[in-house]
C-alpha cells in the first residue's frame, strides 16, 4: 500500500535519512520508532509529498508518488506532529473548512458524525483555544479522517498527553486499525508500538530493523527459559549446558536462564533431565525480552563511532 525505496533526504548539509526501503502492506499498522532526530517526520512528510526526496522513490496505492499527485494525497489521512488550528474558531468549522477543502460531500454532517466519533459532539461550538490537549489531538484525529481516506500517517499521536487521555487516542487508532485502514504510526512508546503494531521499523537515519516484535527478539536475544530450583541451581548448570537444543546456559537472578532454539521442542526434554537428576525444580517460565531492551540495543549498533546521544 505504501512503498518507499532507497529514499535519501538531506537537508541543506543534513542528511536526515539514508537510503530508507520499506513497505506498509494493506490493513497493516506499522509502528515506526526512533531517537529525536531519526528522520521519522521528515519519512512522514516525504510519504505525503509535503517535501520531495533528494533521492528514492515512493508508491502510494501503486502509484508513483510525484510533485503533482494531488489525487495521491487525498488518500492518505495525516496528522502532523504539531497540528494547527483557527484557535477562535468552534471545532466544527475547523473540521468543516477541510471537509470542503477535500470536497467532502454533505460536510456539515460528516463533521457532526466524527465529532461524535471522537467523544467531541459536546463541545464542538467551542473554539479549539479552549481544548485540552487530549480533545485537540482527537479533534486532529477527526481532521485526518475527514475524507474518509485509506491510509493513515500519524506523527506521535499520543506524545504529551496524560495516562487517560493516551488510552483514548491508542483506543481510537486500534479502531482504525480495525477497519482496515493503512497506518504508519510514528511513536516513542514502545508499549504502543507493541500492543497496536504488526510490525516495529526502527529508524535512526537509516532503518536499522524492521519485523514483529517477537521475530526482533528470536533474532536478537534467540528464546529463554528460566528454571526456578528450590536451593542452588548451579550443580545443575553443567547438565543443562550438555542438552540438545541448547544454546547456552547461566545462571541468573537465582535461576538458571537457558537460551534454547526452540522452546516447544526443547523445553520438555530440558525438564525431564532435570527432574531425573533430582533437580527441586519450582517453576519453568519463558522470559521474552522487553521491546525497551530490544530498542535500546537496536538503537546502540546503529550508532556509528564516535556519536553520541
Ligand atoms: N526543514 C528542515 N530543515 C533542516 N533540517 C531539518 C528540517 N527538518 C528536519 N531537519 C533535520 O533532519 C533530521 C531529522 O528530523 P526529523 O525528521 O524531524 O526527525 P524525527 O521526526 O525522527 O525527530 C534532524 O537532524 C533535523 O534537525
Ligand atoms: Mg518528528
Amino acid at each position: 500500500m505504501i512503498r518507499a525505496e532507497n529514499l535519501t533526504k538531506r537537508y541543506d548539509g543534513i542528511l536526515a535519512l539514508d537510503g530508507l526501503t520499506f513497505e506498509v502492506h494493506e490493513g497493516e499498522l506499522l509502528a515506526l520508532l526512533g531517537p529525536n532526530g531519526a528522520g521519522k517526520t521528515t519519512t512522514l512528510r516525504l510519504l505525503l509529498g509535503l517535501i520531495s526526496p533528494t533521492s528514492g522513490r515512493i508508491w502510494i496505492a501503486g502509484e508513483p508518488m510525484t510533485p503533482g499527485s494531488h489525487g495521491l494525497r487525498r488518500r492518505i489521512g495525516y496528522l502532523p506532529e504539531t497540528p494547527g488550528f483557527w484557535e477562535r474558531l468552534p471545532a466544527w468549522k475547523n473540521l468543516e473548512i477541510y471537509a470542503r477543502l477535500y470536497g467532502v460531500p454533505a460536510p456539515r454532517s460528516r463533521v457532526m458524525a466524527l465529532l461524535e466519533q471522537f467523544g467531541l459532539a459536546d463541545r464542538a461550538h467551542d473554539p479549539v483555544a479552549t481544548f485540552s490537549r487530549g480533545m485537540r489531538q482527537r479533534l486532529a484525529l477527526a481532521r485526518a479522517l475527514i475524507h474518509d481516506p485509506p491510509i493513515l500517517l500519524l506523527d506521535e499521536p499520543t506524545a504529551g498527553l496524560d495516562p487517560e487521555a493516551a488510552l483514548e487516542v491508542r483506543e481510537r487508532l486500534r479502531a482504525l486499525k480495525g477497519q482496515g485502514r493503512t497506518i504508519l504510526l510514528c511513536t516513542h512508546d514502545l508499549e504502543e508500538a507493541e500492543r497496536l503494531g504488526d510490525r516495529v521499523a526502527i529508524l535512526r537515519t537509516r532503518l536499522l530493523a524492521l519485523d514483529t516484535p517477537d521475530r526482533l527478539r528470536a533474532q536478537r536475544f534467540g528464546v529463554v527459559v528460566a528454571i526456578e530450583l528450590d536451593g542452588d541451581p548451579e550443580p545443575y548448570l553443567p547438565r543443562v549446558q550438555g542438552q540438545p537444543g541448547v544454546i547456552q546456559a547461566a545462571l541468573r537472578n537465582g535461576r538458571l536462564e537457558i537460551q534454547v532454539t526452540d522452546l516447544r521442542a526443547v523445553t520438555p526434554n530440558l525438564v525431564r533431565s532435570l527432574v531425573e537428576a533430582g533437580a527441586p525444580i519450582l517453576s519453568v517460565t519463558p522470559v521474552k525480552a522487553s521491546l525497551e531492551e530490544l530498542y535500546l540495543q537496536i538503537i546502540r549498533e546503529g550508532r556509528g563511532p564516535g556519536e553520541s546521544g
